[in-house]
C-alpha cells in the first residue's frame, strides 16, 4: 500500500519555469495592483484591464516547460499516491505529468461565464478549456454573458478548499513548495495534517510556520525536491 504523500505549492516552485513569483521582489504583486487586476471589485471596475492581464500570463504560458521540482513531483507517483493541491493556476504540473491536481485558485487555460451557474452552485458545466489564446471584452459564453477567467479572484470564496482539507487529513506526509503562507484558506491547510504526519517545507527564504512537524529544507525547488527526496528514503 502506497503511502499518501500530498504536496501543497505556490508560485515558488514555478520560478525556476521563469514566471514571477507574487511576494518576492520584482513580484506580479509589485508590478501590478493586486486589486485592480486579481479582485472581483477590479473585474467589475475593469473588465478589460483583468482580461489583458490574464492574458499576458496565458501566453507566457504557452512557451514556457515545467521544471526539474514540477518533474520530481510527478515522478513521486510511481512510490506515492500523491495528490497535488496548487494554488497556482499553471498547468505545469499536469505538463510534468501529474496525475491528480487540485487547483484551488482556479486555471489560467479556463474561462467561464461571468453570470452562470458556477457562482451559484460551483458545477463546473459551463467552464470552458481556451488553452492558451486571449479572451477579449465581446467574447462571450454560450449563455450571452461575458467571459471571465476561471480563477478565485480576492474577495471570491475558495470552492474547492473542503476537499484539500479532505486530503490533507488523510495524508502520511505533507510537503509544502514554494508558498509563502500569506494566503488563506490555503496557508492554513497544514493545520488539518494529522498529528503524526512530517511537514516538508522547500523555500528559499524562511516561511512563518512554527509546528514540532515541520523539516525546513531551505533552497529553490529544484534543489530542495532531490533533498527532500534523499529524506524520503531515511522515512
Ligand atoms: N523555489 C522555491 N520557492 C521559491 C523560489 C524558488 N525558486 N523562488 C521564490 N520562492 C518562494 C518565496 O520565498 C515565497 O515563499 O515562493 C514563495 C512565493 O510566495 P508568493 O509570491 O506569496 O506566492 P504564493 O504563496 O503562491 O501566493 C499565494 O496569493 O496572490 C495570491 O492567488 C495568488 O495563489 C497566489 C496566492
Amino acid at each position: 500500500m502506497k503511502k499518501h504523500l500530498v504536496v501543497l505549492t505556490g508560485a515558488g516552485v514555478s520560478a525556476e519555469s521563469g514566471f514571477a513569483t507574487f511576494r518576492d521582489t520584482g513580484g506580479l504583486w509589485e508590478q501590478y495592483d493586486v486589486n485592480d487586476v486579481a479582485s472581483i471589485e477590479g473585474w467589475y471596475r475593469n473588465r478589460s484591464l483583468v482580461l489583458d492581464f490574464y492574458n499576458q500570463r496565458r501566453a507566457q504560458l504557452k512557451d514556457a516547460k515545467p521544471n526539474a521540482a514540477h518533474e520530481a513531483i510527478a515522478g513521486l507517483e510511481s512510490t506515492y499516491n500523491v495528490d497535488v493541491i496548487t494554488q497556482n493556476v499553471d498547468n505545469l504540473h499536469e505538463r510534468a505529468g501529474s496525475t491528480r491536481v487540485l487547483h484551488l485558485h482556479g486555471e489560467l487555460t479556463k474561462m467561464r461565464p461571468e453570470n452562470g451557474v458556477y457562482d451559484k452552485t460551483g458545477s463546473e458545466a459551463e467552464v470552458i478549456d481556451v488553452a492558451y489564446r486571449p479572451i477579449m471584452l465581446g467574447d462571450l459564453a454560450p449563455n450571452g454573458s461575458q467571459l471571465r477567467p476561471h480563477i478565485v479572484f480576492f474577495g471570491e470564496a475558495v470552492p474547492k478548499i473542503e476537499k484539500a482539507i479532505d486530503l490533507v487529513e488523510k495524508a502520511d506526509i505533507l510537503l509544502i513548495v514554494g508558498s509563502s503562507l500569506q494566503v488563506y484558506p490555503a496557508a492554513g491547510l497544514y493545520r488539518y495534517a494529522p498529528s503524526g504526519c512530517p511537514i516538508y517545507v522547500i523555500d528559499p527564504k524562511p516561511v512563518p510556520l512554527s509546528d514540532p512537524r515541520v523539516h525546513f529544507i531551505q533552497d529553490v525547488a529544484t534543489k530542495g525536491m532531490a533533498a527532500f527526496i534523499e529524506q524520503l528514503k531515511a522515512l
